[in-house]
């Protein structure tokens, strides 16, 4: 979608959360909120601050993930009124604000002072925003129920939002393929970060979550955080999971890279990327998240199988006996918005056979979901297990030769639509 179409659709996706939002007050008893943009924290006995990206309420109406110190009123009937700290600072730039269509759906004003503004005559007011921003500000600091309603409004996308999700992925897609290039010419991961953040045009601070960049052994820490300058002798497996954040929207993709000469783990990373686009297919108005959560389970229990790691077991049992979750040990995957971890996906806890999934709810139209499965070499849930009376089961020879390539992921992006699904990742060619 070109920009001036995607720009197009904002003013309806302000009026949304103007309805929205005008709903969570009437039912919380408030005439107005107020949402701190927040700021970045100075890390502790130092002047330098932390990398400063935006709290999501403010984002969700201006998409501004770099603004600091400024602040938003919305109230029922009213436009909405902005304040931007743009300062007189001979040490800093101001950040620089797009010429965008939901400008003209508010007041927008600059300030040159940090603190809040001060609110006249709304009655009943909330402030919302990060506690160490909101001292001093008089009004209800982030009432409970009133968070739960409005993080409520981020759970069904706007066409503007499900727009700029899918730009965020095609930008990703560029970058996840440049990584690719760059390992399977021997690029280390410190080089693939960089070849992921050329092609982006994204500066790795900026990413909505750290870029996770494994090649062999490191590929089965779920969060890998560092990156190796050197590559290794025998490069034999990348995991890259890695987005954008476009116009405050993230994507969150990973691919897994088997090299040349890899002939057992790439039949595995074959079997896991089947499993994965069926799961892609489950999703579906209706549709319990939990159950593809529970249905990765058994395909991951079949893939062990077919790869000869397993023997003298079956599928379930292989699910029962906890087997699959060592190999498979976080949830299936999450919302995604705002933030990468998009909220509100849990009213009820995690069931006691999934304490990780981070979305529990029946899936509904207008619903962004990733659907990521992975099989992982880990040493401290495997070995455990082959030490264990159920080690027979294992062969040590299959597994040995695996745990070089460290594990296995693949993430898209799904918007549930009426009709089923849409494939954000997928149709942009991830
Ligand atoms: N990138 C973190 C996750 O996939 O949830
Ligand atoms: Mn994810
Ligand atoms: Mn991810």
């Amino acid at each position: 979608m070109p920009d001036t179409e995607l720009l197009a659709l904002q003013p309806d996706h302000i009026q949304t959360l103007q309805q929205r939002y005008e709903r969570a007050l009437a039912h919380n008893g408030y005439d107005g909120v107020l949402i701190s943009s927040g700021a970045a924290p100075m890390r502790y006995g130092d002047d330098q601050s932390w990398y400063f990206h935006g709290y999501g309420p403010f984002l969700h109406w201006t998409g501004l993930a770099g603004q600091e110190h400024s602040w938003l009123l919305i109230r029922p009937g009213q436009t909405p009124q902005l304040w931007l700290y743009q300062p007189v600072d001979f040490w800093h730039a101001n950040p620089e604000l797009p010429d965008e269509p939901w400008q003209q759906a508010m007041d927008v004003g600059f300030i040159q002072q940090r603190e809040a503004p001060s609110v006249e005559g709304v009655g009943r007011l909330a402030v919302i925003g990060d506690p160490a921003m909101l001292a001093q500000v008089p009004g209800d600091h982030n009432p409970a129920s009133l968070l739960t309603d409005l993080d409520e409004t981020r759970v069904h996308k706007t066409p503007y939002e499900i727009a700029c999700l899918v730009r965020a992925n095609e930008i990703a897609v560029h970058g996840h393929q440049a990584a690719r290039e760059v390992f399977l010419s021997g690029g280390s991961e410190f080089e693939i970060s960089l070849a992921f953040q050329r092609a982006t045009r994204q500066r790795e601070a900026e990413a909505p979550y750290h870029s996770i960049i494994g090649v062999n052994e490191h590929a089965g820490t779920l969060h890998y955080q560092y990156y190796d300058i050197e590559a290794p002798t025998r490069p034999r497996s990348l995991l890259i999971d890695a987005g954008v954040r476009f116009r405050g929207y993230c994507s969150d993709i990973t691919r897994t890279t088997p090299a040349a000469g890899e002939g057992r783990f790439a039949a595995l990373v074959q079997g896991l990327e089947q499993l994965q686009r069926r799961l892609c297919d489950m999703v579906a108005p209706g549709v319990e998240y939990v159950a593809i959560h529970r249905k990765t389970h058994q395909g991951i229990a079949a893939l062990l199988s077919a790869a000869g790691v397993v023997s003298g077991l079956d599928d379930e049992a292989l699910v029962e006996q906890g087997i699959t979750r060592a190999f498979f040990p976080h949830g299936i995957g999450h919302f995604l918005g705002i933030q990468v971890h998009d909220v509100a996906g849990k009213r009820e806890p995690s069931p006691a056979d999934a304490p990780f999934l981070r979305l529990t709810r029946t899936l509904e139209p207008g619903m962004v979901v990733t659907i990521e499965p992975g099989l992982y070499l880990i040493p401290s849930l495997l070995d455990p297990l082959l030490e264990g009376p159920l080690g027979q089961h294992f062969n040590h020879e299959v597994l040995d030769e695996l745990r070089g390539c460290g594990g296995i992921r693949i993430e898209d992006n799904v918007e549930v639509t009426e009709e089923g699904s849409r494939n954000l990742t997928r149709e942009v060619g991830g």
